[in-house]
């Protein structure tokens, strides 16, 4: 396996920023970015051995630090939404910046996907290459209560998986719900949208949600809806019932905490699969239902919208407001653990 780390240009006000290349034996090779803690490429071979890139993104580092889609990056530290941005624990109210309408978005305005995180030098051995990055959000950033402090590590195996594991602790009660915002199109640059992609979820339910995509609280069945893909089906089959696209948290089946199966997508074309499993207890499925064209990005091509599915594994949304979601409360002295595991190959 092999590691190894390049300049990629300087933040707005002038920080260094890096990217690390990670492969494994048979070609896989995977690019990320301290800015955001961004996945930036990751090109696995289709049925006939022939690399390409599976994730949209930019080519330099310009666009990151100005793009507002959360491109690639490492969300924080509540991805997914926050009703009326604000929140009770113990009794105290916590107020957090608003950046959709009332509401909280990825983290609020200057999330975990803008900021520069601190990196050690990537590293190969014989089975995995990773890169390890660290990220202090102070007490009182977006709102938030206690100083966190999160790791997020991009690991790339030799059995040709990508895993990406994050750690916290924080030294206040706060709450926390990290994931990655990559959007996947297993065709590569060449592949229009993902409307062919068959997607199974191990889901049989969904937090249903209001009109501004907060969850009422109820847990519903997605039997006999558009909604369910519980066995195999194309993304663009059903879609039209739904108005914009997918944009839906599931309820994972299987223990918050263990490591389940999440989801399988197979691009039918070029036969490359990615099964992802997670130790989340669900996974919003986003079709890129907001890319308009006016992002322009790898190798001058605008993004179009559903030229990208996200599966962004997750507690679900607006747990700090929803006590009888499984609980994103992290206390001192405990140590937060999240796991996601990415698992390429053809058929
Ligand atoms: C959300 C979408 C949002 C998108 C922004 C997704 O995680 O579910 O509603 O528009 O992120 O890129």
């Amino acid at each position: 396996m092999n590691a190894h780390t390049d300049p990629f240009g300087r933040t707005p006000d002038g920080q260094e920023v890096q990217i690390y290349t990670l492969t494994n034996s048979k070609g896989l090779r995977a690019r990320i970015t301290n800015f955001g803690a961004t996945l930036v490429s990751i090109e696995v071979p289709d049925r006939h051995g022939n690399l390409k890139d599976v994730v949209l993104g930019f080519d330099s580092l310009d666009p990151y630090t100005q793009r507002d889609a959360y491109i690639g990056a490492t969300i924080g530290r509540y991805a997914n939404r926050i009703a009326n941005a604000r929140f009770v624990l113990d009794g105290v109210e916590y107020k957090l910046t608003a950046n959709e309408g009332p509401n909280q978005l990825h983290g609020g305005t200057v999330g975990f996907d803008k900021k520069l995180w601190t990196t050690q030098e990537a590293v190969a051995t014989d089975n995995e290459a990773w890169v390890k990055m660290t990220y202090l959000s102070k007490d009182g950033e977006e709102g938030y209560p206690g100083n966190l402090q999160c790791t997020v590590s991009y690991v790339l195996t030799n059995n040709d998986e990508l895993r990406i594991d994050y750690e916290a602790r924080a030294d206040k009660k706060t709450v926390i719900n990290l994931t990655n915002h990559s959007y996947w199109n297993l065709g590569g640059p060449d592949s229009a949208n993902i409307l062919g992609h068959e997607l199974t979820i191990n889901a049989g339910k969904f937090t249903a949600i209001d009109k501004s995509l907060i969850p009422t609280g109820m847990i519903a069945s997605v039997l006999d809806m558009p909604l369910d893909f519980s066995r195999p089906r194309p993304i663009g089959e059903r879609m039209h019932h739904l108005g914009k696209g997918y944009d839906h948290n599931y309820v994972l089946r299987g223990a918050a905490g263990a490591m389940k199966f999440c989801a399988k997508a197979r691009d039918p074309d070029s036969g490359r699969v990615m099964e992802i499993s997670t130790t989340e207890p669900g996974v919003q499925l986003y079709t890129s239902n907001y890319l308009d064209g006016s992002l322009i990005g790898k190798g001058g091509k605008p993004l179009n919208k559903y030229a990208g599915f996200c599966l962004e594994t997750q507690h679900f949304p607006d747990s700090p407001n929803k006590p009888s979601f499984p609980s994103t409360v992290l206390a001192p002295g405990e140590k937060f653990t999240s796991t996601t595991v990415h698992k390429f190959s053809t058929e």
